[in-house]
């Protein structure tokens, strides 16, 4: 998951916003108020002030629509810098310097009003704001079909989810819709036409907490049926351009390699005849005269 990174780049983004935000109030006029915000079960959340006013001393969080001694969360000094925990202070929440709550590990039962209030000097002001916390969605991804022939199936992914913004990765890159690719007008379906081998890892995100997390599927991987092409006798002792001079009873092992998806039969031919034999390797544990001769290797794929 890209949880991480990303978040930190969120919390930078975050902090410049009320910094931004707070130079605004210098012309003076817009309301102070709370960025409502969406969190996820397990990570930080951030409440963070919009307009606060100038010189503020002291911000104090509390739960819910009011700042009710009772409902008090933390309180912070600006002055001291020093922080006073109240009766709904989890061990969890702090206030950074810029006023904005923060709550490590957020759970479900986060979720809720929170009201801030900022005292100036001569102003103190409140506002409330809420606060979603949601559980990370498991995205399940399927495909129509399990093996495809490259170069002439076409393929279908689902992402089943209740997102309607899904993101496509192909080989872990963002794909759009192209003369090879199609995504359905719900974003949910992706069709891949004339599959390639290099199609064959795919993966659906989508965008979580106000766009900056994006939480992904597992990968497909699609079984590619290709080949086989570039079939060749491997053996041990190596050969020499297909000669391999070898001692009476010595040991000889040959395997057959190809180029190709999925394996399929292999079928060995001493000096014109069919060995009875059906493997990828044969081993001639001690050579004969009767073992001389030519070997040859036909791969047979039943798909292609
Ligand atoms: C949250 O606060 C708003 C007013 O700011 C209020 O209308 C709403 O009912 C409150 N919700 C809860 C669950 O307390
Ligand atoms: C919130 O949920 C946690 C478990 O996730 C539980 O331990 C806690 O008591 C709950 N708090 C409240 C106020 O319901
Ligand atoms: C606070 O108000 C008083 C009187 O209204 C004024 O003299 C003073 O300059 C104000 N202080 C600030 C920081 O605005
Ligand atoms: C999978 O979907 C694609 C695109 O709709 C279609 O061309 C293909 O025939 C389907 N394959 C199977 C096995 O149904
Ligand atoms: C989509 O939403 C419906 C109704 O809210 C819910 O029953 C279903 O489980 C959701 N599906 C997914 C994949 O989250
Ligand atoms: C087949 O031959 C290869 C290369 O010599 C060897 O690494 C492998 O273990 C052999 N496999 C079997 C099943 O004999």
């Amino acid at each position: 998951m890209d949880l991480f990174s990303p978040r930190c780049g969120f919390w930078r983004e975050l902090v410049l916003v009320a910094g931004l935000l707070a130079c605004g109030i210098c012309q003076g006029s817009a309301q102070m108020d709370i960025a409502s915000l969406t969190g996820v079960v397990g990570q930080q959340s951030l409440l963070v002030i919009r307009n606060a006013p100038e010189d503020v001393q002291e911000y104090s969080w509390h739960r819910g629509a009011n700042d009710a001694e009772e409902n008090l969360i933390i309180s912070y000094n600006t002055t001291s810098h020093s922080q006073q925990k109240g009766p709904k202070y989890s061990g969890r929440e702090s206030v950074i310097s810029t006023g904005a709550l923060l709550i490590e590990e957020s759970r479900l039962n986060d979720t809720g009003n929170y009201t801030v209030q900022a005292a100036a000097i001569n102003d103190t002001q409140r506002a409330t704001g809420w606060l979603e916390v949601q559980e990370f969605e498991t995205l399940d991804i399927s495909v129509n079909a399990s093996i495809v022939l490259e170069d002439v199936d076409s393929m279908a992914a689902i992402c089943h989810t209740n997102n309607t913004e899904v993101q496509w990765y192909v080989a872990h890159t963002l794909v759009s819709s192209s003369e090879s690719t199609a995504i359905s007008p719900d974003t949910k379906t992706l069709i891949i036409k004339r599959a390639k081998n290099y199609d064959s890892l795919l993966q659906c995100g989508v965008k979580i907490v106000l766009g900056t997390v994006i939480q992904r599927s597992e990968l497909i991987y699609l079984t590619m049926a290709y080949g086989p092409s570039y079939v060749m006798i491997l053996s041990e002792p190596s050969n020499n351009n297909g000669i391999l001079p070898a001692e009476i009873g010595s040991q000889m092992e040959m395997v057959c390699v190809f180029n190709g998806a999925p394996e399929s039969k292999y079928h060995w031919i001493h000096n014109g005849s069919l060995l009875s034999f059906s493997e990828k390797n044969i081993t001639l544990p001690s050579l004969t005269w009767d073992q001389m001769g030519r070997y040859r290797c036909i791969v047979e794929n039943n798909l292609t």
